[in-house]
């Protein structure tokens, strides 16, 4: 997918977050939103997941252009070519990790073949949990990683990511860097919301949003 940010310009009530951000995004490119704690890195990422609305200028999504997030394109692009870490993971606390990452998964996918990804997803993500563990029993940190895990199972076109190494220890942040720089490589668009410097080092593109304003 090729994606277009053309002049986005963002106020809350009569704050204004951000103006006039701009950059075309391809296939394998890593981009990472900095800036301070505030200054609008989850707004950002939420707009351009189409989740949020925005007060200025346009997005692109191949040949669709946006100057909102409403209506049936623009669900059906969230639905289908979007994947998303949410920051405070977006879990289901009372299903188990199967439950969760089940969810990640078309009808068309046979039992046999979930069972086989589930189990290299969380080797990959470095969680060793039992899949029958609810999901509220798991440490902030073991959360992430499931979030992180549901999200790639989904293969999703655009993976849109918030913060999504904070609760990690370093090796834990490394798995996780190396994981999302191979999804895109393999010629997906990798976006992050992050303060972790090797999210921004492994980063081929960054959209700095100025704080103070
Ligand atoms: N619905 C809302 N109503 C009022 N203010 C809001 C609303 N949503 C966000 N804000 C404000 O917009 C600013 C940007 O918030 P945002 O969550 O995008 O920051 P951030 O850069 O992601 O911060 P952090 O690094 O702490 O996650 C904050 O000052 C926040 O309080
Ligand atoms: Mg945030």
């Amino acid at each position: 997918m090729e994606i277009k940010i053309k002049n986005l310009s963002k106020a809350i009530k009569d704050k204004e977050l951000f103006t006039n951000i701009s950059e075309s995004l391809h296939p394998k490119d890593f981009v990472a939103i900095t800036g301070e704690s505030g200054s609008g890195k989850t707004t950002l990422l939420s707009i351009i997941g189409l989740l949020e609305n925005w007060n200025d200028g346009f997005l692109q999504f191949d040949n669709y252009t946006f100057t909102n997030p409403r209506g049936g394109t623009a669900t059906k692009i969230r639905k289908h070519k979007f994947g998303f870490v949410f920051q405070n993971y977006g879990l289901f606390e009372e299903a188990d990790v199967q439950k969760n990452l089940n969810i990640a998964f078309t009808s068309k996918v046979s039992q046999t073949e979930r069972q086989n990804k589930i189990m290299a997803i969380l080797q990959k993500v470095n969680l060793k949990v039992s899949v029958n563990q609810p999901v509220l029993t798991l440490s902030g940190g073991e959360k992430q990683r499931l979030g992180v895990a549901r999200a790639l199972l989904r293969e999703p076109e655009v993976l849109l990511a918030d913060e999504p190494t904070s609760s990690l220890d370093d090796h834990n942040a490394e798995a996780i860097v190396t994981l999302l720089k191979e999804f895109a490589n393999s010629g997906k668009i990798v976006i992050v919301a992050t303060h972790d410097a090797r999210l921004i080092k492994a980063a081929t593109k960054n959209i700095h949003i100025a704080y103070p304003r």
